[in-house]
């Protein structure tokens, strides 16, 4: 498998560490030392669905492909629009493809778990083209009076267009089965028959132990999946990590002793947009001529599950 074309899709609203000062006890010091976070860009009036649709067709241009060339849509998203139907379904009609489409909610690990199964359909014969849009509104997942949360996220969507190509040279996923750290329990509906009902409610995390469990993971993955991809980590020319914290980010080079220019970052200016981070960077990074063709991109990404995903491939784009 290899990725032919990338995407991306921002909200227009800016926040500003300063402008969530205002309502919450925080400063813009406080988030900047603890996560590398100024600023984040926040679903005013955009659906997932039209940021989906954006990300996906500047993926579909970037590749020189169009909607009817696709053979297959896997949407990644924690919360759609709608919960059914799926906002793969929705996308497939608003971009104008005939093809099968679903979700995947890998956390924010769904892009990796997403490239997976796209090699595996493309792999199976199941399809020749696929089409992998991530797009997240985690702002209206988190409490906003909750400060050890809220001021973590963004918004955007990010897309990737792949083929059979060689490029792929190893994936390696992980989940854990645990609710306890990170979670979020929708309404309970109200059917009289229901004996037990969880009360709703926002994303709950326990930010100490995601930090501790997404640095030690980070690092063993990309040491496993470069050992599964048969590459040494010197040989890898960038390593694109979920953009959750520059901390976490910095914490797993320095164990995994590599350079800093090797690991681009946008969470400065972007926020944690769970699974639709590696993408959104994937695709600026691109945008902004720093991938070579041939070079090897070691991707990672950890979250909700607690699942965690990593990817060797090599960049063939020109
Ligand atoms: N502003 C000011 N103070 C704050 C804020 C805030 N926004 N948030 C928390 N604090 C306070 C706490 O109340 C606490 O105060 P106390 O000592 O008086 O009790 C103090 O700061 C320290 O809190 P900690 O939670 O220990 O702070 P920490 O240094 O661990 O940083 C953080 C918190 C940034 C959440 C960190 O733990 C982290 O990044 N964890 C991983 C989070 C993550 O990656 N999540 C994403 C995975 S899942 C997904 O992507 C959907």
């Amino acid at each position: 498998m290899r990725i032919l074309g990338t995407g991306s899709a921002l909200p227009a609203h800016t926040v500003t560490n300063d402008d969530l000062a205002r309502f919450l006890d925080t400063s813009d010091e406080w988030i900047r030392t603890h996560t590398g976070i100024r600023s984040r860009q926040v679903i005013t009036d955009e659906t997932l669905l039209q940021l989906a649709r954006r990300a996906a067709e500047a993926a579909l241009e970037n590749a020189g492909l169009s909607a009817a060339d696709m053979d297959y849509i896997l949407c990644s998203s924690v919360l759609p629009d709608t919960i059914t139907p799926s906002l793969g379904c929705v996308l497939q009609a608003e971009i104008g493809a005939h093809c099968p489409a679903l979700d995947v909610n890998g956390a924010c690990a769904g892009f990796l778990y997403a490239l997976d199964l796209a090699d595996a359909l493309i792999a199976s014969g199941k399809a020749g083209r696929v089409l992998v849009v991530c797009a997240e509104g985690m702002t209206r997942m988190v409490d906003w009076t909750d400060r050890s949360t809220c001021v973590l996220f963004g918004d955007g969507a990010g897309a990737a267009v792949v083929d059979g190509g060689e490029g792929l040279l190893a994936t390696h996923l992980t989940s854990q089965g645990d609710a306890a750290h990170l979670n979020m329990y929708p309404d309970p509906g109200n059917s009289p028959f229901a004996a037990r009902r969880v009360p709703a409610r926002a994303l709950h995390m326990d930010g100490p132990e995601i930090y501790k469990f997404a640095v030690s993971h980070s690092v063993s993955d990309l040491r496993a999946v470069c050992e599964k991809a048969g590459v040494a980590l010197e040989e890898i020319d960038h390593f694109l990590l979920h953009q959750a914290n520059k901390r976490i980010i910095d914490a797993a080079r320095a164990r995994l002793k590599q350079p800093a220019e090797k690991f681009p970052m946008n969470v400065e200016a972007r926020g944690n947009t769970s699974s639709a981070s590696v993408p959104i960077l994937l695709d600026e990074i691109h945008r902004a001529g720093l991938l070579r063709a041939g070079e090897l991109l070691a991707m990672s990404a950890f979250g909700a599950g607690l699942t965690t995903g990593a990817c060797v491939l090599r960049w063939t784009k020109e």
